[in-house]
């Protein structure tokens, strides 16, 4: 492997491959790989976490448990950064009650929908699902009292610009939940120069 590896494709390629790998699986054109239910217990979800949560939000696409380190009560305002079809918004929900409030953000139009058809369904009215870039957060400066993630920051192109919005939106004192992957070694340059490699 070279040491010098670099990206050869440029941002807007890599936003749009990941766009498209998430409307597919959105839209049911791409299956998850795995059974949804097995992973989120290996991932530290507890029998009620998974039981509060409608099981057509679980897609099996996160890598962790946010809540575990950001620990939402009764009354307090979550915000969910790639909230896909609102698995973690609506486990924060039940957390924190009719007197807190959750928003999920997601890029794709596809999954946003989705996850608002759901919660209408399921009756969440403590939920509000907004189509936006986590790097240009759609959300109101010092607002929120948590900032939950699972599994989107590592597809950011521009991730310091993610952390920065975050400690925007966050209120003095707010808490940050994030489950993610981390590069541990350089990629080969084969699966830097290919776009689908980008959304997996
Ligand atoms: C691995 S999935 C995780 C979904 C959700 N957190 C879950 O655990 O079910 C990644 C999600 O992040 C969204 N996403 C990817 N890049 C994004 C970006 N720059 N801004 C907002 N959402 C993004 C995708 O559309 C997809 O729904």
């Amino acid at each position: 492997m070279k040491k010098d590896s670099k990206k050869s494709l440029n941002e807007e390629t890599i936003r749009k491959s990941v766009r498209d790998f998430y409307t597919d699986i959105a839209t049911g054109k791409k299956k998850a790989r795995v059974n949804s239910d097995d992973l989120n217990k290996a991932l530290g979800y507890s029998k009620e976490q998974l039981q509060e949560v409608p099981e057509e939000a679980n897609m099996g696409l996160g890598c962790g448990n946010p809540h575990e380190k950001a620990k939402p009560v009764e009354g307090e305002r979550v915000l969910d950064l790639g909230c896909g079809k609102g698995f973690d918004v609506f486990i924060a929900a039940k957390s924190v009650g009719k007197t807190g409030y959750v928003i999920g953000v997601d890029s794709s139009i596809d999954m946003v929908e989705k996850a608002r058809l759901i919660g209408k369904k399921r009756k969440f009215d403590n939920v509000n699902f907004r189509l936006g870039e986590i790097e240009y957060l759609p959300v109101a400066d010092n607002s929120m009292d948590i900032v939950i993630s699972n599994c989107v920051i590592n597809l950011s192109t521009q991730k310091e610009q993610v952390y920065r919005e975050i400690f925007r939106v966050l209120k003095p004192g707010g808490r940050i939940g994030i489950s993610d992957i981390t590069q541990a070694k350089p990629l080969p340059q084969s699966v830097l120069d290919n776009p689908r490699m980008y959304g997996t």
